[in-house]
């Protein structure tokens, strides 16, 4: 069978969704990128100083905000500031994305009749299970050469994500969800390829509230996609999530009386969670 990412299906669809498929609008980006880049090269050649002068500068800020980065990941108790440092550009997105997954996943864990420990790991795994791409994004800053390295090293970012959780002492339940968040059960996942029942139970239930949170939200290159289709694009790919799990999912967002899909309120202490990096 034909691996693809999960997400990939919603780009499969009509012609216009292929136009805008992110890999071929990455490879568009990162060709105009790469036009301007020699434009403004052609453009600046005849004030050489001043453009070095510019780019040395630029290149001490990243290296500045690198270190701020590097001493926050090892420091201990971060601000909220600091915590929301640790997401980057893309922190508002990146926090509302793991406040829902938290969310999402411990209902799910509730639902399927998990203990209070179990059901409250899962709120700091929903939570922290992008913290490796902070990371991973700091590191491939500024280098437009870097597509296939750069697609690579984001594919790592559940490893890099372990190990920040590791060093700050959460327990090995929450590291080894945020290490298999990303594994399928059929196989085509990564970053170890694991397969059905050796996948942890709670990498299950991240797995299927990240993609659902994540097919729900806007992204650069797409609008949402409403609960309903974002259902029925899972629903196509089933054979990928834990059954079991996929249906305590499908419950949980199936509460509401009227038989709407509603995704439950972000929960108290999760606004908590950035205190325990
Ligand atoms: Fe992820």
């Amino acid at each position: 069978m034909k691996k693809k990412d999960s997400r990939s299906k919603e780009w499969t669809g009509s012609k216009k969704s292929k136009e805008n498929h992110p890999k071929k609008k990455q490879k568009i980006q990162i060709i105009e990128s790469k036009e301007n880049g020699e434009k403004a090269q052609k453009k600046n050649s005849g004030k050489k100083k001043k453009t070095s002068t510019g780019q040395k500068k630029q290149e001490k800020q990243k290296a500045y905000t690198r270190h701020k980065d590097d001493a926050q990941l090892k420091g201990g108790r971060s601000s909220y500031r600091n915590s929301r440092h640790l997401f980057g550009a893309k922190m508002s997105e990146q926090l509302e994305h793991g406040e829902n997954v938290s969310s999402l996943a411990y209902e799910v864990g509730r639902e399927l009749g998990l203990s209070d420990e179990a059901c409250n790991d899962l709120i700091v795994a929903g939570f922290f299970h992008d913290i490796g791409k902070a990371q991973i994004s700091s590191a491939t800053e500024g280098k437009n050469t870097m597509l296939v390295e750069e697609m690579n090293s984001v594919r790592q970012h559940p490893r890099v994500g372990y190990d920040i959780l590791k060093r700050h002492g959460f327990s090995e339940e929450i590291c080894r969800d945020v290490l298999y968040h990303h594994e399928n059960m059929d196989g085509s996942g990564y970053p170890e390829s694991l397969e059905g029942a050796n996948i942890p139970l709670g990498a299950c239930i991240l797995r299927v509230c990240d993609v659902f949170c994540a097919l729900i939200q806007d992204r650069p290159y797409r609008s949402a996609f409403s609960p309903e289709n974002a259902m029925k694009m899972m629903i196509e790919e089933v054979e990928k999530y834990n059954l079991k799990v996929f249906l305590a999912f499908q419950r949980v967002l199936h509460r509401s009386p009227d038989g709407s899909i509603s995704m439950p309120e972000v929960r108290p202490e999760v606004r908590g969670v950035w205190k325990k990096l």
